[in-house]
Parts: C-alpha cells; sequence; structure tokens
C-alpha cells in the first residue's frame, strides 16, 4: 500500500487527478470506477478544470461506478446517478451512454447485480478505480462485516452510514436504508485503486484501513491484499497513524524513483 499524507485537502485532490489523468494518458479507453460523497469533490473539479484546458479527453473512457441507493431513480436529487450527471458528467468530454451507475429503481435487484458485474467484464476491468472511505471504514456500501470476497449485491446500511449521509436529505425526506454497491471483491479486482481521505473525521477509519489487522470489520483494510492500491490522506486524516514518519521517506523514495525515470 502506497501512503501519500499531503498538509491539505487541495493537495489531495490535485495528487488524485494527476493520478486519473495519468492513468487516462497511458490508456485513452480507460474503464474507471467512480465513487460519490464530498471527498472526491475538489478531485472531480480538478479534472473537469484539466478537460476544459484541453490536457485531457475523456472521449473515450467509460465509467462504473461504485453503488447506488435502492429505491432513488436517476432524476432524483440524492440519487449518486444524478449527482454524477449534474456534478461530474456534465464537466467533463464523456459519453454519457459510457457511464454506468446500478439502476436504483430496478424491478429485480439481485438480476441487476449479476448484470452489473457482467458489465464491467465486458468493458474488460476496471483499470483504475477512485474511492473514498466511510467513518466507520466501508468502502462503496460494503458496511462492517461485509464478505471480503463480495461481489455486487443489495446492501443494509448501518445506522452510522445512515446518520452520516442524512445532511444530504431534506427533514422528513425519504432516505432509502438499502443499496446497490459493488462488493469488496469487486472492487479488489480493479488494477489499480485510489482511495482519498481528508478530514479529521476519517483519522480512525484511515488507521484501521492502513494499519489495523485485515478484517471485515473494517471493509477498507481489505486494500491491504490489493497490489497496486495508493492511498491519498490529508494531516487530520492521517493523525492517528503511527508510522507516519515512514511513510513520508517511503513517497520521498518513490518520487525520487519516479523523477530519475523521467529523467
Ligand atoms: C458514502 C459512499 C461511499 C463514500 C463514503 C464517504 O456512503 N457510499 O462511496 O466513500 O460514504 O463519503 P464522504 O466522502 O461524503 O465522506
Amino acid at each position: 500500500m502506497r501512503v501519500v499524507i499531503l498538509p491539505e485537502s487541495e493537495a489531495v485532490a490535485a495528487f488524485a487527478s494527476q493520478q486519473i489523468v495519468d492513468q487516462v494518458h497511458r490508456k485513452p479507453s480507460s474503464v474507471l470506477g467512480l465513487a460519490t460523497g464530498s471527498s472526491p469533490l475538489a478531485t472531480y473539479d480538478a479534472l473537469s478544470r484539466t478537460c476544459r484546458q484541453g490536457a485531457v479527453s475523456f472521449s473515450d473512457v467509460s465509467t462504473f461506478n461504485l453503488d447506488e441507493y435502492l429505491g432513488l431513480g436517476p432524476d432524483h436529487p440524492q440519487s449518486y446517478r444524478y449527482f454524477m450527471n449534474h456534478r461530474v458528467f456534465s464537466g467533463l468530454d464523456i459519453d454519457l451512454a459510457e457511464t454506468h451507475v446500478p439502476d436504483g429503481l430496478c424491478d429485480e435487484p439481485f438480476r441487476a447485480c449479476e448484470a452489473y458485474e457482467n458489465s464491467i467484464a465486458e468493458a474488460g476491468g476496471i483499470d483504475l478505480q477512485l474511492l473514498g472511505i466511510g467513518r466507520n471504514g466501508h468502502i462503496g456500501f460494503n458496511e462492517p462485516s461485509s464478505s471480503l470476497g463480495s461481489r455486487t449485491r443489495v446492501k443494509t446500511l448501518s445506522r452510522d452510514t445512515v446518520a452520516a449521509n442524512r445532511r444530504f436529505f431534506d427533514e422528513g425526506e425519504f432516505q432509502p436504508t438499502l443499496a446497490l454497491t459493488m462488493g469488496i471483491g469487486t472492487i479488489l479486482d480493479a488494477r489499480k485503486i485510489v482511495l482519498l481521505a481528508t478530514g479529521e473525521a476519517k483519522s480512525a477509519a484511515v488507521k484501521a484501513m492502513v494499519e489495523g489487522p485485515l478484517t471485515a470489520r473494517c471493509p477498507a483494510s481489505a486494500l491491504q491484499w490489493h497490489p497496486d492500491t495508493t492511498v491519498i490522506v490529508d494531516e487530520p486524516a492521517a493523525r492517528l497513524l503511527e508510522d507516519v514518519q515512514y511513510y513520508l521517506r517511503s513517497e520521498e523514495g518513490m518520487q525520487q524513483l519516479l523523477f530519475d525515470d523521467d529523467g
């Protein structure tokens, strides 16, 4: 696991967006796995600026989102499809037909999950998966106790998650407690993973993910098993890490190697 600790959240967004731009430059027809939530917002804004400047194009890219609320359609402002269309894709030169989000209004959720897995496989698998992390260590909507080998399926949201996401819903508005989510096994199949975490509220989850045991109690700890995961955090999110000096030295070494490679 590569752990990159940066002074503040703006630097996290710049670093993460550069990872995605590099991926698309290496392979213009990349399949990207995308996340919602507040964590990747600044990264998406940076991508949109880079795209507007003409320094990257998403015209051949296809995307698969991690998850969607069961019961919310694409026109619902709190649905992840709505978020992606209005907040992310509208700023990129991407073909909307090549963007995929699980269907929150599907009639047969179990079949829809299987079909989602099949579409990822048909697209050739995910080249780069972007992730945030929940305060309870979830990735996508894989709540604590999720099988580390799980595939796309219906999950019941934990009380913590429902409470954390309540801020997006109006008082009295229906807030789903079920979601369709890629499984941890689906996420681990991605060739490269980039996870972002900012702010002190994420520090316990970051500690458990990076330095805790590999356990279904912290679904993100499964990333310790993945051969190419980069965790990008700001200093507040890194606050509880014990081996900060080691991560900083490793990153210096990594930057030196990358610089030597370029030069
Ligand atoms: C949500 C999403 C996750 C996201 C996480 C953190 O419930 N399902 O994909 O990473 O919670 O959200 P935020 O970035 O808003 O803190």
